[in-house]
């Protein structure tokens, strides 16, 4: 809509037959920066206040060609027209006339004979009743626009956040970024096989590589030790799983990602760690994850282990179902197997034989 000051005249649809009406109409409203628009019908009506902007209507109660009611009834349930004020002209006293046409959607009515002060007292209300709502509607307008910008922003940081997070993971632990883009791209295979809804298996993919974030926090001669661990040296590798929750619930992060990081360690029998959780106790994110990444690092060169061979990885996998890992997650890990090695050759290590 159009928008105009204060300073510049109000337009206003008179919808009347009645001569003497629009002619003492005009005299009580055109002197008073009112601009007066007539329309002897509610058809000639209707063509007026689509070809606005439009900040009043009044509406003679009989009209040739439709009740005035039903013009009124019209303009309050179109979107565009359902803000503009209406005011019913009425014949008389009656108050049947009265509350139909409030019932009508009518903001107000003056009966005859018309007072021109009472008049123009109820049109100057009603236009600023308007100009009110008007504000109010661009002010949600533009409040929608920033928070739709706000939450982009926010969107962009998070990813920005979460992709500053794996590199840190990748500079403090062994594991590269193949490791990890193998470890997300079979935990969604695994979700989707076992028939996880698509939001859950997307954001299992998302967060898997935040699986180790805590080691962000564990020393740098503990990580890259190549011999074995001390039990206190063990204890604190251990507590990786910690520093990656405590680290993802204050940013914030998605349960799911608080779940990879805290219970990737558990196994299905209940000997893992940090709670020694079983079965189904263990989060499913948790549980994927869980196999994917001991399946890719029993393939992966570490600083303390040569790779296994593929035969030897697949049979600590299958031996293990049960014991570390869900069984129904070692079937679909079967059936996915040609899949999941696909996986594994399209990000191989750089160091790895191609
Ligand atoms: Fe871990
Ligand atoms: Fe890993």
């Amino acid at each position: 809509m159009q928008r105009r000051g204060f300073v510049s005249r109000f337009r206003i649809v008179l919808a009347s037959a009645n001569a003497g009406t629009v002619s003492e109409l005009n005299e009580f409203l055109q002197p008073f920066g009112y601009d007066v628009i007539s329309a002897a019908s509610g058809r000639d009506a209707l063509s007026a206040i689509r070809g606005g902007p439009i900040d009043l209507v009044l509406i003679d109660y009989k009209l040739p060609d439709m009740p005035g009611i039903r013009l009124c009834q019209h303009l309050k349930q179109t979107p565009d027209t359902d803000v503009v004020p209406v005011v019913m002209l009425l014949p008389g006293q009656s108050r049947e006339d009265r509350v139909r046409s409030l019932q009508a959607g009518a903001d107000d009515f003056i009966t005859r004979p018309f007072d021109d002060i009472e008049l123009r007292a109820r049109v100057r209300s009603l236009l600023r009743v308007k100009l009110l709502h008007q504000r109010l509607r661009n002010e949600k307008l533009l409040l929608e626009v920033r928070l739709r910008e706000r939450t982009r922003e926010i969107e962009e940081l998070t990813l920005g956040l979460v992709a500053a997070l794996e590199k840190a993971t990748e500079f403090n632990d062994m594991d590269t970024g193949s490791h990890i883009l193998r470890v997300c791209e079979t935990s969604e295979l695994l979700a989707r096989t076992i028939g996880l809804p698509d939001v859950m298996s997307e954001k299992i993919r998302r967060y898997a590589s935040l699986h180790d974030i805590g080691k962000v926090a564990v020393p740098h001669n503990i990580l890259k030790k190549q011999d074995k661990l001390t039990p206190d040296e063990w204890e604190e590798m251990k507590r990786h799983t910690l520093y990656g929750y405590e680290l993802l619930v204050t940013a914030r992060a998605d349960v799911v990602a608080q779940n990879i990081a805290y219970y990737h360690h558990e196994k299905f029998d209940g000997s893992g760690y940090p709670q020694g959780l079983a079965g189904r106790q263990i989060p499913v994110e948790a549980r994927i994850v869980a196999l994917a990444d001991v399946f890719d690092a029993l393939l992966s060169k570490r600083c303390y282990k040569a790779p296994y061979p593929e035969e030897t990885a697949l049979n600590v996998i299958y031996r293990d179902s049960g014991k570390h890992f869900d069984p129904d997650l070692v079937a679909a890990f079967k059936v996915r197997l040609p899949e999941i090695l696909e996986i594994r050759d399209r990000y191989r290590d750089s160091t790895e034989p191609g």
